[in-house]
């Protein structure tokens, strides 16, 4: 018997439902049920009309297509909807004084070149001289000696090497092991606030927000050590305008550091850095590692591999 278009309405979504098969993975089958039943709520909720339904797809197709080995519109898509910091926060519920983490960001390539402590991973780039130091300790305060610290961010314009045309190797970037006392330190350059990329898909719906671009200065580390939790953070400025907006949510209290300037000749000297310059202080601290939920970290070329 024909059903009305009224009860396809009403029945579509456990027709749907009920054609999972039920020996596909349990995992996947709670997943792609939960995604059916929640799709099918907004298209109830917002009654969908056929040329939205169609904008959608558009939508959906330019994000993919903007997608590249440097490119993740994606990730940019899930981190300015809060996505990329919901998954983050369910998954790294620290409540031991570890050190928090914020979202990965679609930034982050593979290959940065290991440099010594102390060294300047902005070498020939203009900018502040800035100098970072602290200690990576586990949660009794234990200094962990060979921790492993990544270390990007974006020059002086707000740009990361990836987004430059003229991107040929690694810049702004850096791997960096602590000494024997878990302590690390290096230079660069104050890093500033920026725009996330705006000339994809991902700016249009941003635009039609009525939201700005923008992200609060920051350095990324990805923080690591054998038999720890793997932490993937930010370390923010302090006093930047858009602590309170980030445009991806990254923010977070315990991430905000005083960059001091000082305009010690003397001082200066002794860090290898010219006057004026910035000093930022910082300590990590790992939590033990929590088998099977250590974060992989991948880049956008990840994500484009078959
Ligand atoms: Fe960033």
């Amino acid at each position: 018997m024909a059903q009305s278009s009224r009860g396809i309405e009403e029945s579509l979504t456990e027709a749907a439902l009920a054609r999972l098969a039920n020996d596909t993975d349990a995992r996947f089958r709670q997943i792609i049920g939960a995604l059916i039943r929640h799709v099918h709520a907004f298209v109830r909720e917002v009654e969908l009309t056929e040329e939205e339904w169609f904008e959608g797809i558009k939508f959906l197709t330019a994000t993919g297509q903007k997608c590249d080995e440097r490119r993740q519109e994606f990730i940019l898509l899930s981190d300015v909807l809060g996505v990329s910091m919901l998954v983050d926060a369910i998954n790294h519920r620290r409540q031991t004084g570890a050190t928090e983490n914020t979202v990965l960001g679609p930034f982050f390539v593979h290959g940065a070149k290991e440099i010594a402590n102390g060294d300047d991973m902005a070498a020939g780039w203009p900018g502040e001289p800035t100098h970072v130091s602290g200690q990576v300790v586990d949660t009794a305060g234990k200094p962990i000696a060979g921790a492993h610290l990544e270390i990007w961010q974006s020059d002086d314009d707000g740009h990361y090497d990836v987004q430059l045309p003229t991107f040929a190797e690694r810049q702004l970037r850096a791997k960096l092991r602590t000494d024997g006392e878990g302590r690390f330190a290096f230079r660069t350059i104050k890093p500033s606030s920026y725009p996330v990329p705006v000339d994809g898909p991902v700016g249009l719906i941003l635009d039609r927000m009525g939201r700005h671009p923008m992200r609060p200065a920051h350095i990324h580390f990805i923080v690591s050590a054998p038999g720890y939790e793997t932490c993937v953070t930010h370390l923010f400025v302090k006093g930047d305008d858009y602590l309170g907006s980030d445009a991806v949510f990254g923010v977070k209290e315990s991430l905000i550091v005083d960059f001091v300037r000082n305009e010690s000749e003397a001082e200066a000297k002794k860090l290898g850095v010219k006057a004026p310059f910035y000093t930022a202080s910082y300590d990590f601290v790992l939590q033990p590692a929590d088998a099977g939920k250590q974060q992989a970290v991948r880049a956008a070329s990840d994500a484009v591999k078959a």
